[in-house]
């Protein structure tokens, strides 16, 4: 691995401390001037390091570039086999991580983006990703078996994020059936799941979950104002967060009919015992959400009785009141 990768991998590890050139040296085997050149080269590509006499380098806090080698920093070595892919710049990270499902490709691949021109958001909407300010990143899984058995993907993304969140964040954030994170009335996170299936024998070959995260404020389009914000006083770089999220979304994924996901899943949601507001046959109509089925669905008792939604969109305050999506 490049001195310039290992380099990024320690000081990555040890943003709350410097580490000394020398130290760096002996870790990498490398003499204290490679080291010095590295970190030359590495500040030309846009990292922000502090270097201090006496005391040595470290990232600044305001250094938040996304990389491979950053991303990595926090990923096991098992992982090692999967590509990893830090992008400046791409159409949607969904599309770009299809690239990966090939015959013989890895059971698993990463692609995060410092930003999106054409970010995919759920029902063919588009999810506004600004350079800087974000997280947007997919995670493909090669799966060999029936779609429905992987319904629960999603779920278990939204779990990934809130918990990853919470560690690092001033408040916890909490789940809007059936994906979307908010914070207070404002959305954080929106999660969209792709599946790539084989029409011929209904077998899903792999699923891309792409979650995008509003990390840090944004000047976001008028439309978006009111509904969308950043997670308040985030204090985790991206590529920490890219990795463990992505890290949880893989080790939930491993068994999805688990009863402890969905028991997650209810703790975190931001709309059980809560009035909600949906669209049914044509109509709108209200209740209260009671609970979620084992098969990810919303149970609404309503006044001529229950209701249980599958999908589609709901609103936590009369829809005649405004839509707090
Ligand atoms: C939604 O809120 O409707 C879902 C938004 C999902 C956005 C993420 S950002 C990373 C990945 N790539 C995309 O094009 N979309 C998802």
């Amino acid at each position: 691995m490049p001195v310039k990768n290992e380099i990024i991998r320690i000081l990555e590890q040890n943003r709350d401390k410097a580490v000394s050139g020398q130290q760096l040296a002996e870790a990498l085997g490398v003499s204290r001037a490679a080291v010095w050149k590295a970190v030359k080269a590495l500040e030309g590509e846009g990292y922000a390091i502090q270097a201090t006499q006496n005391k040595g380098y470290r990232l600044r806090p305001e250094s938040d570039a996304i990389s491979e080698e950053g991303i990595r920093a926090f990923l096991p070595e098992d992982w090692r086999g999967y590509p990893v892919q830090a992008l400046g710049q791409v159409d949607s990270t969904n599309l770009y991580a299809r690239r990966f499902c090939t015959g013989d490709g890895p059971a698993a691949a990463l692609v995060a983006a410092d930003c999106q021109t054409k970010g995919r958001g759920r029902l063919g909407k588009a999810f506004y990703s600004p350079a800087g300010t974000g997280v947007y990143m997919s995670l493909l899984l090669r799966v060999d078996q029936p779609l429905q058995d992987f319904l629960l993907v999603t779920l278990a993304a939204a779990v990934a994020v809130t918990r990853t969140l919470g560690r690092y964040a001033d408040v916890k954030p909490a789940i809007k059936w059936v994906n979307d994170v908010y914070v207070g009335e404002k959305k954080v996170c929106g999660i969209l799941t792709e599946a790539v299936s084989d029409f011929e024998s209904g077998m899903l070959e792999a699923a891309i979950v792409g979650v995008g995260i509003n990390v840090r404020p944004a000047r976001f389009p008028e439309e978006l104002e009111d509904v969308a914000g950043p997670v308040p006083g985030l204090r985790v770089s991206r590529n920490r967060l890219i990795a463990e999220i992505a890290r949880e979304i893989y080790a939930l994924s491993r068994d999805l009919k688990a009863p402890a996901l969905l028991a997650a899943y209810r703790a975190d949601s931001m709309v059980l015992g809560r009035q909600v507001a949906f669209r049914l046959d044509g109509r709108e109509r209200t209740g209260r959400a009671v609970d979620i089925g084992p098969d990810g669905s919303l149970l609404v008792e309503t006044d001529n009785g229950p209701v249980t939604l599958k999908a589609g969109e709901i609103s936590v305050r009369p829809l005649s009141g405004g839509d707090c999506r």
